[in-house]
């Protein structure tokens, strides 16, 4: 007995003190592609997204080229962005895409039910989509109409899109001033066809998805990637009946999940919260990860070699929208809370690249969770957009193993405010999480969220079957969670170069701020 107490002393005095948070990256492994399309934004026809986001019109003193923002052009390039989810949304199912092209003055007029009842012109059509796509150098992602809309339409505007030779939408489409087809891959099959796409029961949908998908054809060397519409969050029964009904004609199924933050409905205001608050927001986003799972574990038994993508095209924070705007915009702030939701997100996908490989923030502009917000002249990059530009690095990379041990943040004691019927207990969340890859340079990087509010995390990371000769980064943090860029004051949250990272006998230790998101490179 003696002995081995004497033996576990020593032991304690030898070893050295085991850090709480501990990543481990297997760079000599890794098999799985990071698809760029992860990083995907949407552009729905809803508030200000569009109109005053995307589009001024050639006529506007804004600059413009073929009335498409520049400034907006050239923010999204420099994030890579890889592809644009178009017309929406539910306004995807109530919309007429032959509404949207022809003489802008000729196309007809509509309400927009869904998003304020104000009217849609349909100035932003077709042509004017695919031409910002060229602008931004990204693939667009189109979104059809189910809902409302019938099979010829649907397959029609394929042929107008996609069909180099002689046919009566292809001769339309040159007639309207485009001579060559365009490439498009991304091909959703309706959107939230469970709610605003239709109500429709999930083995009814299945059947209409096989009907109009057969008509979507693949013209010349274009081939469609159709994407069926998907499960609202945690509503498996949708996923095993759309996999079991019509998993064989499709090559991505979709899935949405908002991280609503209110306990009891209520989502609550996007800048003024409190640390309980923002604790509980991102135990909510953190369901991300359980649902990929859940949903992924139904597709693996109908698709065991993982050949449809499971793609969470609509993601991101959704609260009250601000003060004095139109409740059908959903305009809302951005802030240091959502930097971590975007991370963590982008964290939680990358991990899961062998089935997610497209993937869209919702929206890009002056909606929901935004990487960018405008007004008139101006432009402001969310600390969500500052997120994107620290994760391109990851696209396209080889996904690495990471094994991560991190310390836990607790909820704060007076954490559940909520009446009694509505109260949930909070367990906590781990301070911190990660994803690795390497790219075709043979550098790897590392995002690192520090989740924890108030305190600065000490972590330790080992990166096996490689000599790490340099480290350096950027990292994106302020001084308070509910930091955030204004109009007056547009740089206050951005990322700078970051020199919290400190390597020692093939050890890098990092210290990585309150509330914050990091990009680590190594080579
Ligand atoms: O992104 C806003 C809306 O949220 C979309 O139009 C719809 O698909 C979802 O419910």
């Amino acid at each position: 007995m003696k002995n081995i107490l004497f033996t576990l002393l020593l032991a304690l005095l030898i070893l050295p003190a085991r850090a709480q948070n501990k990543l481990v990256i297997h760079a000599d492994q890794g098999v799985t592609t990071i698809s760029k399309h992860i990083y995907g934004n949407f552009a729905e026809h809803l508030g200000h997204c569009i109109y005053g986001g995307f589009w001024v019109g050639e006529d506007s003193p804004i600059p413009n080229t073929r009335g498409i923002r520049n400034d907006v052009v050239a923010a999204l390039k420099e994030i890579k962005i890889p592809n644009l989810r178009w017309p929406g949304g539910c306004f995807a199912d109530e919309s007429h895409r032959m509404d949207g092209v022809g003489p802008r003055a000729e196309r007809p007029k509509m309400v927009n039910t869904h998003w304020g009842g104000v009217v849609e012109d349909n100035s932003f059509g077709t042509h004017e989509f695919l031409d910002l796509c060229e602008q931004l150098g990204c693939e667009p992602y189109i979104c059809g109409n189910v809902g409302s809309g019938s099979v010829e339409e649907m397959s029609k505007w394929v042929e107008y899109i996609t069909f180099d030779g002689e046919s009566p939408m292809a001769n339309l489409r040159k007639a309207n001033g485009r001579e060559k087809p365009w490439k498009v891959t991304f091909w959703g099959v309706g959107n939230e066809n469970w709610g605003c796409g239709g109500n429709m029961t999930p083995a009814f949908y299945a059947d209409l998805y096989r009907r109009y998908a057969t008509y979507c054809r693949n013209y010349g060397e274009n081939r469609l990637f159709k994407i069926a519409g998907g499960a609202n969050s945690a509503d498996y029964n949708w996923t095993e009946t759309l996999m079991r009904e019509a998993g064989g004609h499709m090559q991505g199924l979709s899935l949405h999940h908002y991280t609503v933050p209110g306990n009891w409905g209520r989502k609550g205001s996007a800048t003024q919260f409190s640390e309980a608050d923002y604790l509980n927001t991102i135990e909510k986003t953190l369901v991300m990860n359980e649902l990929l799972a859940r949903h992924s574990n139904i597709m693996d038994r109908f698709d065991p070699q993982k050949r449809v993508a499971l793609v969470p095209d609509e993601w991101g924070a959704w609260y009250d929208v601000e003060p004095g705007t139109n409740p059908g915009f959903l305009y809302q702030q951005n802030t240091i809370r959502d930097a971590i939701i975007a991370g963590t997100n982008l964290n939680i996908f990358n991990n899961r690249a062998d089935r997610v490989r497209v993937a869209n923030i919702a929206q890009a502009i002056n909606v929901l969770q935004a990487v960018l917000l405008t007004n008139d002249q101006k432009i402001v990059r969310t600390p969500t957009y500052w997120v994107f530009w620290l994760y391109k690095a990851h696209q396209d990379a080889t996904l690495l193993p990471v094994a991560l041990t991190s310390a836990r943040v607790a909820p704060p004691a007076n954490a559940n405010a909520a009446p009694a019927p509505f109260r949930r207990e909070q367990r906590g969340v781990e301070a911190i999480n990660a994803s690795a890859s390497r790219d075709a340079a043979g550098k790897i990087h590392v995002t690192l969220v520090n989740v924890d509010p108030k305190n600065e995390q000490t972590l330790e990371i080992e990166a096996r079957g490689t000599t790490v000769k340099r480290v350096n980064g950027h990292a994106l943090a302020s001084k308070s969670i509910t930091d955030h860029n204004t109009f007056d004051a547009p740089d206050r949250v951005s990322v700078k170069p970051f020199d919290g990272a400190r390597l020692a006998k093939g050890v890098i230790t990092v210290k990585l701020p309150a509330a914050s998101v990091v990009l680590l490179e190594m080579d």
